[in-house]
């Protein structure tokens, strides 16, 4: 099974665009896929994927209440299926105050059970709902988590729960020192918690065509500690288009959505976007990685045939199944 939290240190590395466009690689490699939005704020996957109706209601049912197992209802309930078949399980207004609600929980329970603070598994909680009491891994054949880099407890119960990290990097002096903070806390983690957190890979993004950008492109490439199967050039017209067409890099390419002025104002519609060979490299590099993550770090079989089949245009293919590094620009 696949398991993995999308995580770099700083905020806009492109967490959410990366998460979400591998949930639909593996999908369409016919995974069953599920992602977990731990990110409260505004523009998060939940968002993007056009779910969470009720992010915002205090009596909804809501993963947070599941992790501090006071549910409303069934687990399942809670999971939605977005357009392109990934099952997401939103976000809601509630993550914002996980550690507060957490530490009522801890203050109730250690009175009740004559134990120290310091002696509750803070940071199992995630790992205690997805697999031992809703075992997850029945169900689908890829967890990916998409975190709130900022809040504490929640990120650490999501790299407890799901061992390995997949690293977006911007290519700027920001990149590498978000990096060191990587190793960093994987290590922080793996002492405190006494366990085995892997890096699957780190993916430079948004990778421009300056000296700059280029250089420092290079130097995650060539670093001997993390494999980085793909970089992800400058793509901001592609990725932005997602927000508005509410789905992936793929979604925006096969139904051709454009963002554009009209009369005045900005309107994004399908069957408009121009196919251009350098963004179909895009979708197949996301493709790649979503292949390497499968095969090389978690040993699963795929089908890394890439095919698009795009508006009134026809059906483009690519054949991912040689992991080399590729890099576009
Ligand atoms: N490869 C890319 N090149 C340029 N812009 C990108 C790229 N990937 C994503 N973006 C844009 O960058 C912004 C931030 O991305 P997002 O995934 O929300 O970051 P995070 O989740 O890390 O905060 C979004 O507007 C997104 O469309
Ligand atoms: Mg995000």
């Amino acid at each position: 099974m696949i398991t993995a939290v999308v995580y770099s240190e700083s905020g806009g590395t492109f967490k959410t665009t990366t998460t979400a466009n591998l949930a639909v690689a593996l999908e369409r490699m016919d995974l069953d896929v599920c992602v977990i939005d731990l990110d409260p704020q505004e523009g998060n996957l939940t968002s993007l994927f056009d779910v969470g109706e009720f992010r915002s209601d205090p009596d909804a049912d809501n993963i947070v209440k599941h992790i501090l197992e006071m549910p409303d209802g069934p687990f399942e309930d809670i999971i939605e299926t977005s357009e392109e078949g990934v099952d997401v399980v939103p976000s809601h207004d509630m993550l914002g105050d996980f550690t507060s609600n957490l530490e009522q929980k801890i203050d109730y329970e250690t009175g009740m059970k004559n134990m120290s603070r310091e002696e509750f598994p803070r940071y199992e909680l995630l790992y205690d709902l997805l697999w031992d009491k809703e075992q997850l891994h029945e169900r689908y054949d890829a967890i990916l988590i998409d975190p709130n880099a900022r809040a504490e407890d929640l990120l650490y119960n999501a790299i407890y729960a799901m061992r390995t990290l997949v690293a977006p990097v911007k290519p700027a002096g920001k990149g590498n020192l978000s990096l060191g903070g990587l190793e960093e806390l994987v290590t922080n983690m793996e002492q405190h918690l006494d366990i085995e957190v892997g890096l699957s890979c780190v993916v430079p993004s948004g990778v421009g065509q300056t000296n700059a950008h280029q250089q420092y492109t290079k130097q995650f490439e060539n670093n001997e500690y993390y494999p980085t199967p793909v970089s992800i050039p400058n793509r901001e017209s592609l990725m932005d288009t997602m927000w508005e067409a509410r789905g992936s890099a793929f979604k925006v390419l096969e139904e051709r959505w454009k963002t554009f002025e009209q009369d005045g104002e900005m309107v994004s519609e399908p069957g408009q976007r121009g196919v251009r060979d350098r963004e179909l490299e895009t979708a197949r590099d996301l493709y790649s990685l979503a292949a390497f993550i499968a095969t090389e770090t978690f040993d699963i079989d795929v089908d890394t045939e890439l095919v698009l089949e795009i508006d009134g245009y026809g059906e483009e293919r690519f054949d991912v199944g040689d992991t080399e590094r590729e890099v576009t620009a």
